[in-house]
């Protein structure tokens, strides 16, 4: 069952969670779920949005760019550990997450891709628009921190990859009960 919320209800939740690890859904060939520590909720072009950043190498780009959406979900409380190492350090390539982490998933209301009941607090989103970034634009030391050219793009975290940015329109919203 969902509940329907208003957003800015959950603004601050939202942004509290994000930096201790939220998750970012996809659904092409299966289901995926990674977990992400930056992002933003925002309003492009008049509209709600919530913008994303992944890894070049991550499974969840190839499936994002070949369906254009994605779910997000919040947990309400503290991040569950067994979900937060699975979908933050092991990839969709070699996993099923939905199976290894435990996930119940939950039917979308707009889009194919579903939410997850253990992180109840979920936007359904459509990408509006997506950019790659490009690395000599970012100060040297964050680039020289976030972005180590020594790291293969395969590693789980920091590594020579850049991020392309997913604005996503936020097109549902709504509590899993
Ligand atoms: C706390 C935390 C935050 C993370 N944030 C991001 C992020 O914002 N963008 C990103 O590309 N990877 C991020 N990662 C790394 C991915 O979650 C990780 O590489 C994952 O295994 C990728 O899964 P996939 O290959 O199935 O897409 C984060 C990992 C952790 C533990």
């Amino acid at each position: 069952m969902k509940e329907n919320i208003k957003i800015t209800d959950y603004a601050n939740r939202i942004t509290e969670a994000l930096p201790k690890g939220i998750l970012l859904n996809s659904k092409h060939t299966k289901f995926n779920s990674m977990v992400i520590g930056w992002g933003g909720l925002g309003t492009v072009w008049g509209r709600p949005t919530f913008t994303v950043y992944v890894r070049e190498h991550r499974y969840t780009k190839a499936q994002l760019d070949e369906t254009g959406e994605f779910t997000i979900s919040v947990p309400m409380d503290k991040p569950i550990p067994l979900i937060a190492k699975v979908c933050g350090t092991q990839s969709g390539r070699d996993v099923d997450k939905e199976t290894e982490a435990n996930l119940t998933l939950e039917a979308p209301e707009i889009i194919r891709v579903p939410g997850i009941k253990e992180y109840p607090l979920t936007l359904e989103c459509k990408i509006l628009y997506s950019q790659r970034q490009e690395l000599e634009k970012i100060p040297a030391e964050i680039r020289a921190q976030m972005y180590p050219q020594d790291v293969d793009g395969t590693y789980f975290m920091a590594n020579q990859d850049p991020h392309t940015a997913y604005i996503g329109e936020i097109v549902a919203a709504y509590m899993i009960k």
